[in-house]
Formats: structure tokens, C-alpha cells, sequence
């Protein structure tokens, strides 16, 4: 089949796949537009996931972990009155769909997006949740791994997570994520990677977007839910990867800025990311300032496990040829 992945210029960027789910079709990207009116635009009111898709070893395209992304979706998406429509079992048809129709095989990244759209007849302008209409949009590009697996540096962030009275921190809603570009901005104008966010009580909160491990003293820790984070899905999958074939428990404690600087290892996870190893934090090593063995360890498992090496967890990967939306 002919692939309909737009080639990035000079391979650097991700390309863009040149169709998506818009408004209940299948059209080029270019026709997936939104009016300069969206609500969502204009106050941030919209909810999102990001989901990798793999190629496996028969080289067909898994969609890893999509009921679980679709269920956090839809949880985001009550926490805004965003009715979305679809439920999680249908909208991993819809992305099995797109991918077929996209037709490449290549690692694939998804984008589902559901936002607050226009207000309805008699609603006056204004900041709201409700009187304004839903909508649903679902788009994929090319991407492939792009982990440093040597490990990064990370910054301490001087902006801090917000705490869930103020924002609901365990939805994706797209207006929260101006705390996490701030954050990624300064550490980045610093010469750091990415930034790890603590919260109001000045305890580990996570990256800008991905979880935080860290190896203190033997144990692996992550910070509670309590501790003003996203819950990951890569966070999940690694707490259960690393119970299962590595023999270790996680413990779900808070963590202190010192005791992450005096880890002997940490790494960050998410579905973009993956398992990044941090050799450093703010200019200091972690451990001997190279990826630790838990981190490699739960990397080469991870990595595994995504290409449908592990028979036992082949009930998180959604083959692509299946189903039909
Ligand atoms: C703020 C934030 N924390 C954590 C994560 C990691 O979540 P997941 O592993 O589900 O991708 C993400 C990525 O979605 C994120 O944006």
C-alpha cells in the first residue's frame, strides 16, 4: 500500500500524516481546521493523549496501551464537560482506522484531541464549560524513538507544579500545559534537557511530560499520585514491568529535591519519551553519571515488551489490522 506519511524535510521533525479524524471523518489534515473562535483556543478548555503506536516483529503496527490512554481521555474529558462522543472501545477503532488509512507501518505517534468548540445559540461569550459545543479531532505522524538512552540533564524548575485545587493535574487539559512549557522553556534557555516540577510543597512533583523514578537506597520510588502528577500509563507499565520481570517492588513515596539528587538512579517516563535516564540534575551527577542497571534493566524490558516480545503483556498492544471504525 502506498504510504500517505508526509516526509519531513531533512528527516528532522516528525512528519505529519496527511489525514485525520475530524468532526466525525476522515480527512486530509489540511481540511482539519479549527475557527480562530474555539473556545478551547481561546481559555485552554481541551483534553488530550498522546499514544505511540509500534511496529512489531512481523512488521505490522501495534497501538500500544489505547484503551488505557482513551479511558484517561475520557476521564479528562468529564473533569471539562467534554462529551466526546465515542467511548474508549470505539475510539480505538477510530485510531486503528486512521493508522490503516495513513498506511504506514513505521512507528506511529496519535494525537487525540476533544475540545470545547462554539458557544450554542443564546449562550453569551464568556469564559464557560457549559452552553458550548464539543468536538472531537484525532491526528498521526511518524515518530520513532527519540530517548536519549545515554541518559539527559535535568534542571530543577523554578516553576511549580500546580496543586489539583488549583488545576485538575491528573487530566491532560491542554490550558494546564503552559506550567509545563514555562518549565521546559527555562531549563532548556539554561542548557538543560528538561525540567523536573515541584509542587507546592516543594516535594517531586514530575518532568514536563513524564513521570519521575528515582533509586534511593536500593528501593524504586516513584512520587504518590498525591503529589500533583499526571498518573502515566508508561509510570503504570513500568511499576508492573519492574514487579513482574525484575523482581522489584515499587514504592509509591514522596521524594524530596535532596533525595533525588543523592539517588543512585533516576529516570523519567512517558509515552513520548519512553525511559529516559538522568545522569544529571542541575549540573550534579546522579550515581556514577551513567544510566544506572535498574534503568537499563526496565529500558531493554520497556522496549520488549512495546514490540510484542513479551507474550504476557500482548493484551496492551492493539494490532492495527483489526477492527474497522
Ligand atoms: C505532565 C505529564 N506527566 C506525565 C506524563 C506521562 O504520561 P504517560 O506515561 O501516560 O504518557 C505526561 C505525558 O503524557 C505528561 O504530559
Amino acid at each position: 500500500m502506498t504510504s500517505a506519511v508526509t516526509t519531513a524535510p531533512g528527516g528532522a521533525a516528525p512528519a505529519l500524516a496527511a489525514l485525520a479524524y475530524h468532526d466525525g471523518q476522515f480527512v486530509p489534515l489540511e481540511q482539519a481546521r479549527v475557527p480562530v473562535t474555539t473556545q478551547a483556543l481561546q481559555y485552554g478548555t481541551g483534553v488530550f493523549e498522546g499514544i505511540r503506536a509500534y511496529t512489531q516483529a512481523d512488521g505490522t503496527l501495534a497501538v500500544f496501551r489505547g484503551h488505557d490512554h482513551y479511558a484517561r481521555l475520557l476521564r479528562s474529558a468529564r473533569t471539562l464537560r467534554i462529551d466526546v462522543g465515542l467511548d474508549a472501545e470505539r475510539l480505538c477503532a477510530v485510531t486503528a482506522e486512521l493508522l490503516r488509512r495513513i498506511g504506514s507501518t513505521d512507528d506511529m505517534y496519535i494525537r487525540p484531541l476533544a475540545y470545547k468548540r462554539a458557544l450554542l445559540p443564546g449562550t453569551p461569550p464568556g469564559v464557560q464549560l457549559t452552553g458550548v459545543s464539543d468536538a472531537l479531532s484525532v491526528n498521526a505522524f511518524r515518530m520513532g524513538s527519540y530517548t536519549d538512552r545515554g541518559g539527559i540533564q535535568v534542571a530543577i524548575s523554578s516553576w511549580r507544579r500546580p496543586e489539583s485545587g488549583m488545576l485538575p493535574v491528573r487530566a491532560k487539559v491542554t490550558g494546564g500545559y503552559v506550567n509545563n512549557a514555562l518549565a521546559v522553556d527555562e531549563a532548556r534557555a539554561a542548557g538543560y534537557a528538561d525540567a523536573v516540577l515541584l509542587n507546592s510543597r516543594g516535594l517531586v512533583a514530575e518532568a514536563s511530560t513524564s513521570n519521575v523514578f528515582a533509586v534511593v537506597r536500593g528501593r524504586l520510588i516513584t512520587p504518590p499520585a498525591t503529589a500533583d502528577l499526571l498518573e502515566g500509563i508508561t509510570r503504570e507499565t513500568v511499576v508492573t514491568l519492574a514487579a513482574d520481570l525484575l523482581d522489584t517492588a515499587t514504592g509509591f513515596e514522596d521524594l524530596a529535591r535532596d533525595d533525588l539528587c543523592n539517588a543512585d538512579e533516576v529516570f523519567l517516563t512517558g509515552t513520548g519519551s519512553e525511559i529516559v535516564p538522568v545522569t544529571g540534575i542541575g549540573g550534579r551527577a546522579v550515581g556514577d553519571g551513567t544510566p544506572g542497571p535498574l534503568t537499563t534493566a526496565l529500558m531493554t524490558a520497556y522496549h520488549e515488551v512495546v514490540r510484542g516480545k513479551h507474550e504476557r503483556y500482548h493484551h496492551w498492544l492493539q494490532a492495527v489490522g483489526q477492527d474497522s471504525a
